[in-house]
C-alpha cells in the first residue's frame, strides 16, 4: 500500500483543487506542490474566512504537517513573503512547516516584464496570468535560470544579475530603468532564505519511512505544458507525472491518483473550448458558480461538461479517482448535456481528444441531454442521497470516461462533500 497520493485538476484549471487538497491533506503528514508558481489561485474557506492560495501548499492549515514547495515549482520570492504573512493570520508558518526546495527556480522582475511584453506585442496573446510563468520555466531549460539555493547566496545572486547584465543589453537596460523593482526583490531574499533546503530530498527520506504525502498540482491536465491545447498551455507538466520529475522519485511508490472536475466546464484566457456556451445557461453557469479567476479576477469562460476531454484527462493521468465538484451548481437546471462526441467538417465524428488546436478549433459538440433535478442537494454525507437524476448524470459520466467519481464538492466549505 503506497502512501503516496496526488492530487490533479482534470481540466482547464480552477476545478477547486485548493479546498480538495484541504479536505485530503487531513490524512497527510507532508503536502507537497509540484509545478506551475504563483499562477495558481487556490481558494480555501477556513473557519468561514476566504483564504486564497497562490504558492503555498493547501495543506497548510493543517496542524503538524509539513508543506512543501519541489524542485519543478518557479517561485516569487517576494509575493512568498506576503503570502506568508496573510496565511499567518489563520496558522503558524515557520521553517518548521514550510521548505522551498533550493531547486526551484525563482521568477525575478526580468521574467515578469518579458511575460508582459511577450503578451502585449503578440497578434495570439495566450491570456497569461502575466505572472513571468513562461520565461521563468523558459530561461531554466535554456540553463540561465536563478535557482532559490543561489538566489538566498548574496554573492551568487549578484552574480547572476552580472552575467545577465553582461549577455543581455534588454536585460541591462530594464535592470538600470527599474532599480526599485531589483532592490524589493533583492531585499525578499532574507525574508525566505531560512525556509530554503534540499527539500526534495527529504521529502525522499519521507517516502522511504513510508510518511503519508500528498502532492499537489496547480492549473490542470488540458494546460499541460505537452498534454494541454498547445501553445494555450502553461509552462510547466500539470499532469500527474509532472510529480515524479519534479520532486525527483521512484514511479513505484505512486499510490492513488485523484482528479479534481468541475461537474461542467471552465477556461480563463484564450484557447480552444469546444463546449463553450454563449447563451442564457452559459450565464447562468457563470453567475451561479462565480466563476471569476482567483488570480487575475478575470470572467472565466463556461459551458458543458466536455466527455472528450475528460476522458483524455482521466488517460493522461490515470486517474483512479475521480471527484466531481461544484455539482451543487448544476441543481435547478432544467436540462443538463454532456459532450459525448465532438463532429468535425471533415473527419466526421471523433471521439478522441486531438492533438492539435485546429482540428479542436473546428469541433463541434454532439450532446446527450439529462433532465435535470431540483436546486437543493444534500450538502454533505452520501452521494446515494443524491436525486437519482444526478445519480444518472453522474453514472453516465463514469461509464463514459472510465473512472469512479469518489466524491462530489457540493459547495466551499471543508465540509461541503458527498462521499461514494
Ligand atoms: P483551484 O484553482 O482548482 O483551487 O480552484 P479556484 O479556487 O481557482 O476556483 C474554485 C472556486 O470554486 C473557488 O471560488 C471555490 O471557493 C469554489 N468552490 C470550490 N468547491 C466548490 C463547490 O463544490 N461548490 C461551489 N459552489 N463552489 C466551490
Ligand atoms: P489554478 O492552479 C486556470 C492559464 C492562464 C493562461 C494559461 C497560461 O488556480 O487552477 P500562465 O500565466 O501560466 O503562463 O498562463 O494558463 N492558467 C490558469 N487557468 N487556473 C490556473 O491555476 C491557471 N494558471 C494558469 O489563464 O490561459
Ligand atoms: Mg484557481
Amino acid at each position: 500500500m503506497s502512501h503516496v497520493s496526488i492530487v490533479i485538476g482534470a481540466q482547464w484549471g480552477d476545478e477547486g483543487k485548493g479546498k480538495w487538497i484541504d479536505i485530503l491533506a487531513k490524512d497527510a503528514e507532508y503536502v507537497a506542490r509540484f509545478q506551475g508558481g504563483n499562477n495558481a489561485g487556490h481558494t480555501l474557506y477556513i473557519d468561514g474566512k476566504k483564504i486564497v492560495l497562490h504558492q503555498i501548499p493547501s495543506g497548510i492549515f493543517h496542524e503538524g504537517q509539513i508543506c512543501a514547495l519541489t524542485a519543478g515549482v518557479v517561485i516569487n520570492p517576494e509575493q512568498m513573503v506576503s503570502e506568508i504573512k496573510e496565511v499567518t493570520q489563520f496558522c503558524e508558518v515557520t521553517p518548521k512547516n514550510l521548505w522551498l526546495s533550493a531547486r526551484a527556480h525563482v521568477i525575478t522582475p526580468w521574467s515578469i516584464q518579458l511575460d508582459q511584453t511577450n503578451e502585449k506585442n503578440t497578434t495570439t496573446p495566450i491570456g497569461t496570468t502575466k505572472r513571468g510563468i513562461g520565461p521563468t520555466y523558459s530561461l531554466k531549460a535554456q540553463r540561465s535560470g536563478l535557482r532559490m539555493g543561489n538566489y538566498i547566496d548574496t554573492a551568487s545572486r549578484k552574480q547572476w544579475i552580472k552575467r545577465q547584465i553582461a549577455e543581455s543589453e534588454e536585460f541591462k537596460s530594464f535592470y538600470n530603468s527599474h532599480q526599485d523593482l531589483w532592490t524589493q526583490f533583492e531585499a525578499a531574499a532574507e525574508k525566505v532564505a531560512p525556509y530554503v533546503l534540499d527539500a526534495d530530498a527529504k521529502l525522499r527520506e519521507a517516502i522511504q519511512s513510508e510518511k503519508r504525502l500528498l502532492l499537489e498540482g496547480a492549473q490542470g491536465a488540458l494546460l499541460d505544458i505537452d498534454h494541454g491545447t498547445y501553445p494555450f498551455v502553461t509552462s510547466s507538466s500539470t499532469a500527474a507525472g509532472g510529480a515524479l520529475s519534479s520532486l525527483g522519485f521512484s514511479p513505484k511508490k505512486i499510490g492513488n491518483i485523484y482528479g479534481v472536475a468541475k461537474a461542467y466546464l471552465t477556461r480563463v484566457g484564450e484557447g480552444p473550448f469546444p463546449t463553450e456556451l454563449d447563451d442564457e445557461d452559459g450565464k447562468l453557469l457563470a453567475s451561479k458558480g462565480h466563476e471569476f479567476g482567483a488570480t487575475t479576477g478575470r470572467p472565466r469562460r463556461c459551458g458543458w461538461l466536455d466527455i472528450v476531454a475528460l476522458r483524455y484527462a482521466v488517460q493522461v493521468n490515470g486517474l483512479d479517482h475521480l471527484i466531481l465538484n461544484k455539482f451543487d451548481i448544476l441543481g435547478g437546471f432544467k436540462e443538463v448535456k454532456l459532450a459525448v462526441a465532438y463532429e468535425h467538417p471533415t473527419l466526421g465524428r471523433i471521439e478522441n481528444f486531438p492533438w492539435d488546436i485546429d482540428t479542436l478549433n473546428s469541433c463541434k459538440p454532439i450532446y446527450q441531454s439529462f433532465e435535470g433535478w431540483p436546486e437543493d442537494i444534500p450538502i454533505s454525507g452520501s452521494m446515494s442521497e443524491l436525486p437519482k437524476q444526478a445519480l444518472t448524470y453522474i453514472a453516465n459520466i463514469e461509464e463514459l470516461v472510465g473512472a469512479k467519481v469518489s466524491m462530489v464538492g457540493t459547495g466551499v466549505n471543508r465540509s461541503d462533500a458527498l462521499y461514494r
